[in-house]
């Protein structure tokens, strides 16, 4: 079988954590690199927990490289209340001994990139800053990149603001500089990721497994499970497990293609995705498809079956 490389961008909080340790087990992807971002935690904290949680599920080969500190222009804003002082919602997993790299993220991508020779598919699940930062400083990048699989923004509504979600609202300036690149762009917004759950039976189950993986998911949930009750949502959402998982099943998402435009200007707005679907005024040059839906069971299901497998 041909494998998809793939590049992961995180900002390492926990379900960023499932999302690599997901793609850690599919037999259909090939993790070419992971780039560590400031987003949920500092870079340090993303830095060191996409390093150990490689290492923890046995994928000390992958390397990961320190990105960007803070967004390109304003400051950092992170969400200690959701994923805990260092990232992982307190839970504590053995250091890594993996090397350190010390290139930055966006030199590694861009030369990954040309690697691959468009075939490689990035999966950004934190602010965008790396990302950006590697249009800005290498341009041609945009003809190295397959696609863009983003877990970021909402058409409808946010979770930081009622206009933005997290991960636009912490850099919109890079969100913005990434969907008028050209790179073509399969966006996961707060619209499908809300569906992407696991509810309370799939949330015992994993914590039942009795495995190093599934005890660093019993250990590191709370916090996120008490942030969505306040939302009165049951359940954990798995945000960045969409792209992930989207990549090697299309199948189980349904999207639209559309134009965005992120507000990097307005204040009540600030951060907003705004799309163009259903109308007829279409932002031009945007090459972006939107997913709004899911087969949650399929879902729910691949990611039980990754912490069954260790
Ligand atoms: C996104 O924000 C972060 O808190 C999560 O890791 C996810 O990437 C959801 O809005
Ligand atoms: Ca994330």
């Amino acid at each position: 079988m041909k494998k998809i490389p793939v590049w992961i961008d995180t900002d390492t909080g926990v379900d960023d954590a499932v999302a690599l340790i997901v793609a850690s087990t599919l037999p259909e992807m090939d993790i070419v690199g992971v780039s560590a971002v400031a987003g949920n935690t500092s870079l340090e904290n993303a830095f060191r927990n996409a390093r150990d949680v490689l290492s923890l599920v046995g994928r000390k080969d992958v390397k990961v490289y320190p990105g960007a500190d803070k967004p390109l222009i304003i400051d950092l804003f992170t969400a200690e209340k959701v994923h805990g002082s260092n990232g992982l919602g307190g839970a504590i997993i053995p250091l890594s001994d993996a090397p350190i790299e010390t290139e930055k993220a966006w030199d590694a991508l861009y030369e990954k990139a040309k690697e691959y020779k468009g075939e490689l598919v990035v999966c950004p699940v934190g602010p965008l800053t790396n990302i950006a930062t590697c249009i800005i400083k290498h341009p041609d990048v945009v003809d190295y990149i397959k696609e863009l699989n983003i877990m970021g923004g909402a058409a409808i509504g946010g979770n930081v603001t009622s206009c933005a979600e997290f991960n636009i609202f912490v850099d919109p300036q890079a969100a913005e500089t990434v969907f008028r690149s050209g790179i073509k762009v399969n966006l996961f917004p707060l619209d499908v990721t809300i569906k992407a759950y696991l509810d309370d039976d799939d949330i015992a189950e994993i914590s039942s497994y009795g495995n190093k993986v599934s005890d660093l998911f019993r250990d590191s949930n709370d916090l996120l499970y008490k942030a969505q009750e306040r939302m009165s949502r049951s359940g954990l959402c798995e945000h960045d497990s969409c792209p992930i998982l989207y990549t090697v099943h299309p199948e189980w998402f349904e999207g639209h293609e559309c134009g965005i435009f992120v507000e990097t200007q307005g204040t009540i707005t600030f951060g907003k995705t705004v799309t163009d679907l259903w109308t007829d005024f279409k932002f031009e040059d945007r090459h972006c498809r939107i997913y709004l839906d899911i087969n949650r069971e399929s879902f729910a299901n691949r990611i039980k079956e990754a912490y069954r497998s260790f």
